[in-house]
């Protein structure tokens, strides 16, 4: 399969050749995942959480990050109730060459991919998985998020994800003191964030990658 990347730390990624963007970082997929999305954004949380930790993610994409959330949930044995928007999805073929039940030792993965769109699906006693196929421009909740991952491509090839209006979007779709984590630390995306509503701070990225962002909605 063309699209197929391995990065440098063994973990599959892929291309799009739409936005001529990878998916994840190429110097560890899984590395810059667990990085940002689990240690900084997620884990935190859910050593705390007296109560579920709703999840909202900005490109379920190969579903990696899902996944991790789905092994920490039934690691800390707390229920995390996951939802993803996604408005080009990996077709099950590429999905089914992806590595990522080798790289993380946890099993279940496709079923990320086999899941119905659009319903909740209980894949454990702890994990509640519900992806949709729309644009991020298109999805509503009734329901506030305590944790955002936020990982839409590169700035440079997505101005329009990047936005004031559209992060101020995802602001009031996150509690009070919940937490969005992002890969990118340009200054538009600070700035962008800030003036959303949230407390942005950078953080030490993974590897080589000198800064990531944790932003606290206000
Ligand atoms: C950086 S990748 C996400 C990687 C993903 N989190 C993972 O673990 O594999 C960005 C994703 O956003 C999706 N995407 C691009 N534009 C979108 C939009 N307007 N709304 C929703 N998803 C979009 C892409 O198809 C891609 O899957």
């Amino acid at each position: 399969m063309e699209r197929l990347k391995l990065t440098e730390d063994g973990s599959h990624s892929l291309l799009n050749s739409q936005y001529n963007q990878h998916y994840h970082s190429v110097s560890g997929a899984l590395k810059e995942s667990r990085h940002i999305y689990m240690n900084l954004g997620l884990i935190p949380v859910l050593e705390a959480a007296e109560k579920p930790v709703r999840v909202f993610e900005m490109g379920f994409g190969t579903g990696l990050n899902a996944f991790l959330t789905w092994q920490a949930a039934d690691q800390y044995q707390k229920s995390i109730l996951y939802t993803g928007v996604e408005a080009f999805p990996v077709s099950m073929e590429e999905a089914s060459q992806l590595n990522y039940e080798d790289v993380t030792s946890f099993n279940g993965f496709l079923k990320l991919h086999k899941s119905s769109w659009f319903e909740n699906h209980q894949l454990s006693e702890y994990f509640t998985f519900r992806k949709e196929q729309l644009t991020l421009q298109e999805f509503s909740s009734e329901e506030l998020f305590d944790v955002i991952f936020y990982d839409a491509f590169d700035p440079k090839a997505q101005p329009e994800l990047w936005t004031e209006e559209i992060l101020g979007k995802i602001a009031s779709q996150t509690c009070p003191g919940g937490v969005l984590v992002t890969y990118s630390s340009k200054g538009i995306v600070k700035r962008a964030l800030a003036a959303a509503g949230f407390s942005v701070e950078k953080h030490k990225g993974p590897g080589k990658k000198w800064h990531v962002l944790k932003a606290t909605k206000i």
